[in-house]
């Protein structure tokens, strides 16, 4: 059965002192918003912010866009007024930073259920520690765990690479491994993953590669900082024509009475399985997601 199917092929951040971007997202074709309470604002605006997007969120007008709030990592000053600023003004989901375990999670879902936050409220994890890496699968597990509500994993890049001192090169050769563990983790939990974000916003050419990188990887989607990069990024994570075409020429092969009772058969000199047919029923109802999100 094809899951129904909730594009994430892009998540723009602002910083939430930004009030002029918090009103711009409104106008922006990107399928989710990350306010920003953590990295993208300085500590003497934390404050400000957090009333900004309360007002925000709590105003709507932001259409089919998934919102998104990044609150401060737990071990802040910052975190328990960011938790309940979140839970007052309702978003899709709170985005913790700096989550190295279940616990953490755990903890704020807890602090959730005490607030009474609907259900429909979800969390979101940065995935940028060197504890969160070494307990992927554990974190990613707590996506089948309905108490805890994890819904989606966000790559934090830049912070991996000043936690363990890797260094984040054009190509990722050494953040690979790292990356596709949390592919796995996700897979593994039913969750979604969105890959991290693209520092040049001006190299449009550079990112590009990036976002196919990040497809290939499986990654359902990639964080932004920019405006200017949300087109390149759709086109990355949306099923190309070619793409939909084969999906269509397999399963409309299968379907046909002489392989009805075949699991393998031969397509254009390749072999295809039933396995890649359930894969082009996925891009299927993918581009149609996407076809009537548009549509809204
Ligand atoms: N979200 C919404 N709107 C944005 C935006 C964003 N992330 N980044 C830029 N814009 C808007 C600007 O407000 C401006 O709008 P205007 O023309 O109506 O005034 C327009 O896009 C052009 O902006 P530009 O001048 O090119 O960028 P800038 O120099 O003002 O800002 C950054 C550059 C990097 C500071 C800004 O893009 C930003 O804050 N990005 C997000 C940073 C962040 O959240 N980091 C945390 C996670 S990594
Ligand atoms: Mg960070």
């Amino acid at each position: 059965m094809i899951q129904v199917y909730n594009p994430r092929r892009s998540a723009l951040y602002m910083p939430g002192s930004n009030a002029r971007a918090l009103e711009k997202a409104k106008t922006l074709d990107v399928d989710c918003l990350i306010l920003d309470l953590e990295d993208a604002v300085a500590p003497d605006s934390k404050a400000e912010a957090r009333d900004q997007i309360v007002s925000a969120v709590s105003g709507g007008g932001y259409g089919n866009r998934e919102v998104v709030i990044r609150i401060n990592a737990l071990d802040t000053p910052w975190a328990d007024d960011d938790l309940a600023a979140a839970i007052q003004s309702k978003p899709d989901a709170i985005l913790v930073p700096k989550v190295n375990s279940p616990a953490d999670l755990q903890r704020v879902a807890h602090r959730l259920a005490a607030g009474q936050a609907p259900e429909s409220l979800k969390l979101w994890a940065m995935m940028e520690t060197p504890h969160a890496m070494l307990n992927a699968a554990a974190i990613g597990a707590c996506g089948r765990d309905p108490q805890v509500r994890l819904s989606c994993f966000v790559m934090g890049t830049n912070d991996l690479a000043k936690e363990t001192r890797a260094q984040l090169n054009p190509g990722r050769e050494i953040m690979t491994p790292w990356l596709m563990t949390c592919v796995a983790a996700a897979r593994a939990g039913g969750i979604d993953i969105l890959d991290g974000v693209y520092n040049a916003f001006n190299d449009l050419e550079g990112f590009a590669a990036e976002c196919a990188q990040g497809a290939e990887m499986g990654m359902d989607g990639k964080t932004l900082i920019h405006p200017k990069q949300v087109e390149t990024c759709h086109k990355a994570f949306s099923p190309s024509e070619d793409e939909i075409a084969w999906a269509r020429k397999i399963n409309d092969l299968f379907a046909l009475p002489e392989n009805t009772n075949k699991g393998a058969i031969q397509v254009d000199g390749k072999m295809v399985e039933r396995l890649h047919a359930d894969m082009g029923l996925r891009s299927i109802a993918i581009a149609d997601a996407i076809a009537a999100r548009s549509q809204v």
